[in-house]
């Protein structure tokens, strides 16, 4: 999947939005749609239909005009007589092939996001950063018309991209969905009442310790707080930081690890090719107001805070004693 020449995504046809704003389009094949075309070994070509135009491969060209006005999930033979399957792409294809300013959160992670953030048609959720407009995707489709977004993002080039790579995904703009361009913690100073409450707020961000407050503040009680971080380091910050604030949950982390299995025959073996790691997942709910979470009885394993750890200390570890 790319740009064309001109930066047009522009999908045509009569079938490209439907009303749910999944993005999803069903009914033949319409000039302007991307479909995505794979040859005999698997190789995954992305095609804009365009009347009149032919796709050139190693063994000749294809008439994109035989594809036009046709089913999805077609075989196209080319001139030199190599077969393709021509799919439309579902939104991970897109997700993971579609230009990007940032780092992306991917299909395995947003998958899990959805679930372990709970979120829900109707959700009033925030988002930040935006980057490539990724897990933007994955939060609307899961939100649905009924439900709101507000995504922050402190680069404005980023912004731009991700509002197009969504665009381009829905056929058309979602009524419900804010891209706002600012620091998190700023821009949420600047408003205090807009959004006043959401029920779900998601980061993926360098420094998210940074915005634990100012989003804990706009978080309904029993909300969920849900934080990517790519790196160990910026796991253990995390983690210590909500327990710091006292008024969320004892934080959870996961990591999700997806590995591809071959299976034909009796050659049954996970794929070659390892799985590598992309983040990790912290998840917390958030208290009513005024309350704290209880002191946690179990004690911190040893050496847990001792005198080499200089972050965020939770309010029943110990102060640090010096060597001196
Ligand atoms: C890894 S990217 C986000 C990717 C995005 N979740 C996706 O799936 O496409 C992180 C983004 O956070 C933005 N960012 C970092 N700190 C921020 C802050 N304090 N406020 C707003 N945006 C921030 C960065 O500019 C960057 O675009």
């Amino acid at each position: 999947m790319g740009w064309d020449p001109a930066g047009n995504w522009a999908c045509g046809g009569s079938n490209v939005s439907r009303s749910d704003l999944s993005g999803v389009r069903t009914g033949p094949l319409a000039e302007g749609e991307w479909v995505t075309l794979t040859d005999p070994k698997g190789k995954m070509h992305s095609v804009r239909l365009q009347a009149g135009k032919s796709f050139h491969t190693t063994k000749g060209g294809i008439a994109l005009d035989d594809l036009i006005g046709g089913p999805d999930g077609v075989v196209v033979t080319s001139v030199g007589g190599m077969q393709f399957l021509a799919m439309r792409p579902l939104m991970a294809d897109f997700t993971v092939t579609m230009p990007r300013g940032a780092a992306i959160v991917y299909p395995k992670e947003a998958g899990q996001i959805v679930m372990a953030a709970d979120i829900f048609p109707g959700a009033r959720v925030l988002e930040a950063g935006v980057g490539s407009g990724a897990l933007s995707l994955s939060l609307l489709r899961a939100i649905g018309p009924t439900g709101r977004l507000w995504s922050y993002e402190r680069r404005d080039d980023f912004a731009t991209i991700a509002r197009r790579n969504v665009e381009t995904w829905l056929g058309t703009e979602h009524p419900a969905w804010e891209v706002r361009v600012g620091d998190l913690v700023e821009s949420l100073a600047a408003s205090p009442e807009d959004p006043a409450e959401v029920d779900r707020a998601i980061l993926d961000m360098l420094a998210p310790w940074d915005c634990i407050d100012a989003v804990g503040e706009r978080l309904v009680p029993g909300g969920v707080l849900l934080i990517y971080v790519a790196t160990a380091t910026q796991l253990g910050r995390v983690m210590d930081q909500i327990r710091v604030h006292q008024g969320f949950t004892e934080p959870a982390a996961t990591e999700t690890i997806v590995r591809n299995w071959h299976a034909e025959g009796l050659a049954i073996r996970p794929a070659h090719g390892a799985s590598s790691h992309t983040g990790f997942l912290v998840t917390a709910r958030r208290l009513a107001p005024g309350v704290t979470s209880p002191l946690r009885k179990r004690r911190p394993a040893p050496g847990a805070y001792g005198p080499d750890y200089t972050g965020p200390r939770p309010p029943w570890v110990e102060p640090a004693v010096s060597d001196g």
